[in-house]
């Protein structure tokens, strides 16, 4: 018998038992940076070094840092499912953790493409450069010449991966959503795609902002949510 879909939407929460900070909660990220300095093309033309180091900085702890039980355990429902991870996460966690299928909607840390290029009108043009943990210093070009920028999509940017996450989303037949508040948008829409009849779950240890009476919200940090999101599977079965 084929394997169900199960697709599951990752946010900051999922990478928070990793020793990374969500954005919005108390000490995350908006309340130690401004989003306009560190994450808009603004900023970045204000300061090129300064959203470099930014980014360095996460980086160097990406290196650092392991994948948790959550990012495991999505990982290892792969033996029983067809899975499909969308993430808005720039981390390497769930790839680092087994996940074979895995889907960047707001870029990732680890690469870089030129500020200036065909990138920029066609999203399909490979510019785009894997440097895993070294930094990026203003300076460093890119084959074409232009400064290296972080491969990340900004706010105000377009999210060039958003049509392919909405065609994995209306195949799913279970829909996971973990660590994230839907606070951004087209991300946050995504379950607007989800077919009828198809059961959505939430995890997170807080109310996120999703109102659909499919929702079965499981009030949890990722790992031990996993672990109870799992036995449902089991007892569905
Ligand atoms: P948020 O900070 O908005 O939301 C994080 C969610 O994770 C919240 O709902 C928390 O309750 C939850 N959470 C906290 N700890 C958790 C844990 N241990 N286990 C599970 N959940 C936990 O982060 P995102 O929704 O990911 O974009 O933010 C979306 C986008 O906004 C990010 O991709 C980023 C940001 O601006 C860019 O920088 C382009």
């Amino acid at each position: 018998m084929a394997k169900k879909r199960l697709v599951v939407l990752t946010g900051a929460g999922i990478s928070a038992e990793s020793g990374f900070s969500t954005f919005r909660d108390n000490n995350g990220y908006w309340d130690k940076y401004d989003p306009e300095d560190v994450a808009s093309i603004r900023g970045w033309e204000r300061d090129r070094q300064y959203v470099l180091d930014f980014y360095n900085g996460v980086r160097e702890q990406l290196r650092d840092a392991s994948p948790n039980r959550g990012h495991m355990l999505i990982a290892s429902l792969e033996k029983d499912y067809d899975v499909d991870v969308i993430t808005q996460n720039v981390d390497n966690l769930h790839e680092r953790a087994g996940s074979t299928r895995v889907l960047h909607l707001h870029g990732e840390v680890t690469k870089v493409r030129p500020e200036k290029g065909a990138y920029d009108r066609d999203f399909s043009v490979s510019e785009v450069f894997d440097i895993g943990y070294e930094r990026v210093d203003v300076g460093d070009l890119a084959p074409n010449g232009t400064q290296l920028r972080p491969h990340i999509v900004w706010f105000g940017e377009a999210v060039p991966n958003i049509e392919k996450a909405m065609d994995i989303v209306m195949k799913a037949d279970i829909f996971l959503i973990v660590g994230t508040s839907l606070s951004v948008y087209p991300a946050a829409g995504l379950y607007r795609y989800v077919r009828d009849g198809v059961p959505i779950y939430v995890i997170d240890p807080k109310d996120v902002n999703l109102r659909d009476k499919r929702v079965v919200h499981i009030r949890e940090k990722a790992g031990v949510g996993m672990e109870k999101f799992i036995k449902i599977l089991e007892n569905s079965r």
